[in-house]
């Protein structure tokens, strides 16, 4: 069986350079195992900009930012400029891929995609079963500056395999597009992994904790409910135009949120992640996605979890006189935010030394 695996992974490794630009109109058409080539110019009815939201309340006061979000909310549909369907296996076969990391990414965070792929979101197996790592991403720019950024994912993609990218503008306010678009992607081409962790690609993670977290639970193998992370409730709206979370009232009437889990990282079951695709498609888009998560959870009548391992607010060191990035505070953790990349990749190594003395041990 062992080795069965082996050469299924080798061969995945050998088709690295199996990456392709997908059409929506090539979805599910399948050429043998390879999915159809596409022409340059097939074209996806553009989703036209919603004119009457602008009858809003004062709505030229609101920041741009905001008008943009009003004029495509309803937009949910966009072209896929690089896909890999084949990440998991093939639908059929993804309940061989036990965790699956999610990672936001715009195209220029380059240097923490490399960090990412020597660390924690390594393609691995550990203990005995298999992570896989996905990037989504939108684009960045208009003109030439749009078409060089897209260049630059195909020859990233080209060398890793592990981005997937649609035709939309990457800002803040997109991420729930961002979210739903990957849920939908799943639904169709990894529905059977267990689990998924999703978040930032600047937090530390350190997955194998959660593969054996993940392991240790006892009814649930992904199909039930779970929904970890830093929990975050008895929070509402921030009213104030010059925050980045600003939401006015003409986007949310209501002043409080349900309950949710920060978006730096959560980690969910594959049954959970369906269940929310699902119901995401009766439920206005909301710009911040991690309180839309809990929009979608509150109206599934699932909740989500604190996990103590998972702190999107940075860790607590008792005294700067101590090294706030010692590998002893890390031991136990599930996600850290946030890391710079060279951080990132020392904490990693350290973590992974043989014979780490730590205060712990000492009692
Ligand atoms: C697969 O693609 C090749 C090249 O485009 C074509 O010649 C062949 O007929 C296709 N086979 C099927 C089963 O569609
Ligand atoms: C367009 O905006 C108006 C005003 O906010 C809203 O009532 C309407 O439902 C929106 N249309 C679509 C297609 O979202
Ligand atoms: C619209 O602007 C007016 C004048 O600044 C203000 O009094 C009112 O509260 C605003 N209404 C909304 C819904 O923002
Ligand atoms: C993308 O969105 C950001 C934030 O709303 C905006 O500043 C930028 O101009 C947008 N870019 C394009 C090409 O629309
Ligand atoms: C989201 O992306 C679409 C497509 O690029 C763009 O038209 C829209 O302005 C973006 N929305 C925001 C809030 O940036």
């Amino acid at each position: 069986m062992g080795a069965v695996l082996v050469v299924i992974y080798l061969n995945k490794e050998i088709n690295l350079t199996d990456h392709k630009t997908i059409c929506p109109q090539e979805y599910g058409k399948k050429n043998g195992t390879q999915t159809t080539p596409l022409t340059k110019n097939t074209s996806w009815p553009r989703c036209q900009q919603n004119m009457s939201a602008a009858s809003v309340t004062n709505f030229s006061s609101l920041p741009g930012r905001i008008q943009d979000f009003l004029y495509y909310q309803h937009c949910r549909h966009f072209p896929m400029l690089l896909d890999i369907p084949d990440k998991c296996g093939g639908a059929d076969r993804s309940s061989e891929v036990f965790l699956l990391l999610v990672i936001k990414s715009s195209a220029a965070n380059h240097d923490r995609r490399v960090a990412l792929r020597k660390t924690w979101a390594k393609e691995r197996s550990h203990n005995g079963v298999w992570i896989r790592r996905l990037f989504i991403s939108g684009t960045m720019g208009a003109g030439f500056e749009k078409k060089r950024w897209n260049k630059f994912l195909e020859l990233e993609q080209r060398e890793y395999s592990d981005i997937l990218q649609w035709d939309f503008n990457d800002s803040f306010f997109n991420l729930t597009l961002k979210q739903i678009l990957f849920l939908e992607w799943m639904e169709r081409n990894c529905p059977h992994v267990h689990f998924l962790l999703n978040g930032d690609d600047d937090v530390f993670a350190n997955t194998d904790n959660m593969v054996q977290y993940l392991q240790s639970l006892k009814d649930n193998d992904g199909s039930k409910h779970l929904f970890i992370g830093h929990l975050i409730q008895n929070v509402g709206p921030i009213r104030l135009p010059w925050n980045k979370y600003y939401i006015p009232v003409q986007v949310q009437e209501s002043d409080t949120y349900p309950p949710y889990c920060g978006g730096g990282g959560y980690l969910l079951s594959r049954y959970t992640a369906l269940v929310i695709y699902r119901i995401s498609q009766s439920i206005t888009i909301h710009p911040i996605d991690d309180v839309y998560m809990g929009m979608c959870l509150a109206k599934a009548g699932l909740s989500p979890e604190s996990h103590i391992g998972v702190q999107t607010a940075g860790i607590y060191i008792p005294s700067h006189k101590i090294d706030n990035y010692d590998p002893c505070y890390y031991r136990e953790i599930l996600l850290v935010h946030r890391f710079l990349p060279a951080d990132l990749y020392l904490m990693w190594h350290r973590l992974n030394e043989p014979n780490q003395e730590c205060f712990a041990d000492a009692k």
